[in-house]
């Protein structure tokens, strides 16, 4: 076996003398062959159908541009997602705007900006975009964010566990009084209903099931109302490779069934059907993208344990100390040596819970040696902050074994400059 750790052809110890630690690796390469297969198993296969991006989960220029290229649409949150997709040059007809608490700012700057579709969450939120989009006059498309009451943690429907989420409409408030006074708004255009169940799934049950119960409510518009929607948006959430999740699930497992359930409801009611969207985020980057850390001590507890502690910590990756996330870790230059030596790699910062990978099998690790994290190319970058004043690294795309510099590394400067 090679000494050095080569991620999708490129060498990673070259990366880190070139960069420096801690250090984003992201592949160009992974990240267009998930929205191959995106359009392989879902776009190309099934009729009227789109896929965005939710780019929560990594959002940089070079990445809206990359998104752009694959002929994606973009799922975003807030003001400054918008304001970088804007700047990357992507078209705001294809932006869907999320979020449980728009700012009037945020309101007025997606109306301004032309997004194609505002996912309205609650009525407060609708009352002021019928107002602000009046007061412009324009008809806003919107899709209304349906909470199915399906619990995606341990994949149960608990009927009426919806009621404390803080995202969406309950399907009782769509059908009571939210439906009808929607459609007295002049400055909003319904196309449709939004709903979403969770993310890192591995399993497709909840996903089935918030169908059934979005068909179900579709149906009783249909009677009531004659309404027949112009979008159907499933949400994303499908899960990928981690420590605990041996594989990426296809996107097939999860949308094959949800497209037989809509098409064969259509097909009996004899209505056009919707154009179904998707807006998967971590699937798309997060196995593309790898974090490299440089060892900076090596010590045994009284307890026992072996620790290897690196340049970075849970300022760049917060998901193993906010959702005991599990990482594949590898040692970057040592891959030929007996990994031999259990570990757990800790972060730098001043929190006994910083810990990147409890309990790793790894090479016996030295100061200065190099570690590599699977799977960070999702909601890694994206969460990151300056705890402790750790700058964030930089972020380094390559593709076809070429490598460029996509985010430089942020300073100690760059980190004081607001201050006043
Ligand atoms: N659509 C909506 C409405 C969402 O709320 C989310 C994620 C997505 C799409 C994309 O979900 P994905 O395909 O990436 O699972 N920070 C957490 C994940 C939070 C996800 C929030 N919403 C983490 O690091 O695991």
């Amino acid at each position: 076996m090679e000494k050095n750790l080569i991620f999708h052809g490129s060498d990673v110890p070259a990366l880190a003398e070139k960069y420096g630690t801690p250090l984003y690796v992201m592949s160009i390469d992974d990240i267009r062959q998930r929205c191959a297969e995106i359009r392989v198993s879902f776009t190309d296969k099934y009729e009227n159908t789109v896929a965005a991006f939710a780019c929560k989960a990594f959002q940089t220029l070079e990445m809206i541009r990359l998104i752009k290229e694959e002929g994606l649409s973009l799922d975003i949150v807030s003001g400054g997602e918008l304001y970088a997709a804007l700047k990357a040059g992507f078209d705001p007809a294809h932006i869907g705007f999320h979020g449980n608490a728009k700012t009037p700012r945020e309101l007025r700057e997606a109306l301004d900006a032309g997004v194609g579709t505002i996912i309205v969450d609650n009525f407060s939120e609708l009352e002021l975009l019928n107002r602000l989009a009046l007061e412009r006059g324009i008809c806003q498309g919107i899709l209304l964010r349906v909470t199915p009451g399906v619990d995606s943690h341990t994949h149960l429907y608990i009927a009426t566990g919806n009621l404390d989420s803080k995202f969406g409409f309950s399907v009782p408030e769509i059908k009571k009084t939210v439906f009808e006074q929607v459609r007295e708004m002049k400055g909003v255009d319904l196309k449709g209903f939004h709903y979403h169940v969770g993310s890192q799934l591995t399993e497709n049950n909840s996903h089935i099931m918030a169908t059934g119960i979005m068909l179900d409510l579709l149906a009783n518009l249909k009677v009531r109302f004659g309404y027949v929607p112009r979008e159907l948006n499933c949400g994303g959430g499908f899960g990928i490779r981690y420590a605990d999740y041996p594989e990426r699930s296809a996107v097939s497992t999860f949308m094959d069934p949800v497209m037989d359930m809509i098409n064969s409801f259509y097909r009996e009611s004899g209505d056009p059907r919707p154009t179904v969207i998707i807006e998967p985020g971590r699937w798309i980057v997060g196995e593309a993208g790898i974090t490299v850390y440089e060892v900076s001590s090596v010590k045994t507890n009284a307890a026992g344990r072996h620790y290897a502690g690196v340049n970075g910590g849970l300022s760049d990756n917060p998901r193993t100390a906010l959702y005991d996330a599990k990482y594949e870790v590898a040692a970057a230059d040592k891959m030929d040596q007996p990994w031999d030596t259990l570990t757990t790699i800790a972060g730098k910062c001043c929190e006994s819970g910083d810990i990147i990978a409890y309990d790793v099998m790894l090479p016996k690790m030295e100061i200065g040696d190099l570690l590599a994290v699977y799977s960070t190319g999702a909601y890694n970058y994206s969460m990151a902050g300056n705890y402790n004043r750790l700058p964030r690294p930089a972020v380094v795309m390559i593709e076809n074994g070429e490598d460029h510099l996509s985010v430089r590394r942020e300073t100690y400067e760059d980190m004081i400059e607001r201050e006043l």
